[in-house]
């Protein structure tokens, strides 16, 4: 038998659930299972990871100074020493962590938040410590009262994952001004695209406002990049300096410099998607509802129908898996009695109704 054992808190961590593929599937797949841009990704960017891919025997800049900089100038942040990038956003979720919380710390998220923040907790021994939604929404004064001197970092995703809710900015800013100056606030902003470029000078003028907040935003979402691993953080200058310190000297790789320049220029191409899913997400809440599944507003990409019971739910997600169609069981977040439906395609979208409404029909 082998002495070599993690340490207590990794053993105990489980690993984040993915979206997943759908096993055994014979014939096309229609993926509505984990919030990917349905248009793919800019050909902007196709072309630059073409004009880049014979490069891939160099390392990239280990200060990555041409992202960060195309990046401060696209989303209007004067200071690009305080934009770091990452291998996905997940990384940054990790970093801050690793930087800020151990055993015997407190990190605070909300009731049906993303599943990345305990995964994160627990796999550096800190105390996931999970505050209960309202509607399925965060609430500023239930947050606050779960605050304690052990609390280091508040995770808050803005819109959610899974829930597609958000507060808005003026709570985040009565967060920001009440919050004990020993939390770190990190506003995730994954979605923050699809409410709009307005919303998302909001939350970067958030990290000027206040020296206990950070920003982190992804290229896997609406840039449509996810297979590359790309995020991004716009931070205070001590806390930026902390995560290069910590970071891998090379954590982007080549191509996604290249394709996330490319990307964040393109805001033609991030407008059309925006636009298609602001049509399309009220499309699918309308038909859903119209159906008897309740759905609730969504900021995001992506719907979240309500079954009746946990049972049902569970029999319309093997209705559509028969149809080769993947959507995301959302158990894991204390939603057992839902499914979280991407808005996809024009086609995938219309898809997905027909076969729910073939489903309720009988069921
Ligand atoms: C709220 C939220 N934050 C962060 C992420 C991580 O995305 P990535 O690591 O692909 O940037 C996701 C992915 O689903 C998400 O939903």
């Amino acid at each position: 038998m082998t002495k070599i054992t993690p340490l207590p808190h990794i053993a105990q961590t489980k690993p984040y659930v993915p979206g997943g593929k759908l096993a055994g599937a014979s014939g096309s797949v229609i993926m509505l299972a984990s919030n990917e841009n349905p248009f793919g990704p800019s050909p902007k960017a196709i072309e630059a990871m073409k004009a880049v891919a014979g490069d891939v025997h160099v390392y990239p800049d280990p200060e990555y100074r041409a992202l960060r900089e195309t990046i401060a100038e696209a989303v209007g942040i004067a200071d690009s020493s305080r934009v770091v990038v990452s291998a996905g956003s997940d990384e940054i979720i990790h970093l801050l962590t690793q930087s800020y919380a151990g055993p015997g710390d407190e990190i605070l998220f909300t009731e049906h938040a993303f599943s990345m923040y305990r995964v994160s907790a627990l796999s550096h021994g800190a105390t996931p410590v999970t505050v209960p939604e309202t509607d399925l929404t965060a609430g500023v004064n239930a947050i606050l009262g779960a605050v304690s001197e052990r609390t280091k970092i508040l995770f808050l995703a803005n819109p959610n994952n899974p829930t597609g809710t958000m507060l808005p900015v003026e709570a985040l800013e009565q967060l920001q001004d009440s919050l004990p100056p020993h939390v770190l606030f990190v506003v995730d902003g994954a979605y923050a695209e699809y409410v709009g470029p307005e919303y998302e000078a909001q939350i970067r003028d958030l990290v000027d406002r206040k020296a206990n907040t950070v920003m982190m935003r992804t290229f896997s979402k609406i840039h449509g990049l996810a297979a590359l691993r790309l995020g991004w953080g716009y931070m205070p200058a001590e806390i930026a300096e902390t995560y290069q310190r910590i970071r891998g000297p090379f954590n982007v790789n080549g191509l996604a410099v290249g394709a996330g320049m490319a990307s964040i220029q393109d805001t033609d191409f991030l407008a059309k998607s925006r636009d298609h899913n602001t049509d399309w997400r009220a499309r699918m809440i309308a038909a859903l509802n119209a159906m008897g599944l309740p759905t609730p507003h969504s900021d995001a990409n992506f719907v979240l129908p309500e079954f009746g019971s946990s049972e049902r739910a569970a029999a319309a997600n093997d209705f559509l898996k028969a149809c080769n169609i993947l959507v995301r069981a959302v158990g894991g977040y204390g939603l057992p009695e839902r499914l979280r439906i991407t808005v996809g395609s024009a086609h995938d979208n219309q898809a997905v109704l027909d076969a729910l409404k073939e489903f309720t029909a009988s069921r």
